[in-house]
């Protein structure tokens, strides 16, 4: 059972404003997709699926794609798409050796308890199964993550609600992977700067609410603090923000 404290703290998602604000997730995701190299009809895990645009794309392009998302909305949003998505955290899956690969875009950084994400994929993949994943490296969103910091330091919050992430360095995660059946074929860390299109503010919103939730009626002054402490580096002359992004990303088979 959870309480409403909990609840305050967990990150929720909403489809609609995601397709807002985080449009560019799924439209940066090339990469990622090439490193996978589908053929068509291919079983396909897809951990962390969100809206669903890649999961689609996978099935588009021949895949036989299940999904998996811990967000009810999200995974709404994909039934309703006609995708076979299923309400499972990522942190326990329960697939056995059934698909030839397992592939997750921008999500696997929401699941701190990386082990149990990598025993679960490694007993979701036949023998032979690749892993292909990229998701917040060492370093992502440094900016954000101290200007919050700082933000909790001086106002007496949370420190733990400015990092709920888990990003790793390239041999950390090796190390993880290999404990767990999984023989690394490639792994890199990609600094990508992303342009904001619709600001700081949305992002600080749609990512990171409870932070500023915390300080309850002073939440309007500390997300305006925060966002005076990230202009210098965060922002240009012009207006234009761009987030610090470093993204890590994986190819790994099944042993
Ligand atoms: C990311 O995609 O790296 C990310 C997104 C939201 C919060 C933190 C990191």
């Amino acid at each position: 059972m959870t309480s409403s404290i909990d609840d305050a703290r967990r990150q929720t998602w909403s489809a609609g404003t995601y397709d807002t604000h985080a449009r560019f997730v799924s439209d940066l995701a090339g990469g990622v997709v090439e490193w996978l190299a589908l053929k068509p009809g291919e079983r396909i895990l897809d951990v962390g699926c969100g809206d669903g645009v890649l999961t689609a794309e996978l099935k588009a392009a021949g895949a036989d794609v299940v999904g998996v998302d811990s967000s009810p909305d999200f995974v709404a949003a994909c039934v309703a798409k006609g995708l076979d998505v299923r309400l499972m955290d990522g942190q326990s899956l329960s697939f056995g050796p059934e698909f030839d690969a397992v592939f997750s875009n921008a999500a696997l950084h929401w699941m701190q308890d990386a082990e149990a994400v990598a025993k679960g994929v490694s007993n979701a993949l036949k023998p032979g199964g690749r892993f292909v994943a990229e998701f917040g490296g060492h370093g992502n969103v440094a900016a954000i993550v101290t200007a919050m910091r700082a933000i909790a330091m001086k106002r007496g919050g949370d420190l733990s609600l400015a990092h709920p992430w888990y990003f790793p360095a390239p041999e950390v995660y090796r190390e993880l992977l290999e404990a767990n059946g999984l023989a690394v074929k490639r792994i890199a860390l990609i600094p990508r700067p992303v342009v904001l299109k619709t600001g700081i503010e949305g992002w600080l919103m749609l990512f990171r609410k409870p932070f500023f939730q915390q300080f309850e009626n002073e939440a309007e002054s500390a997300l305006a603090e925060t966002i005076e402490l990230l202009r210098p580096a965060l922002c240009d002359a012009q207006g234009n923000w761009t987030a610090d992004y470093v993204r890590l990303r994986v190819e790994a088979v099944r042993t």
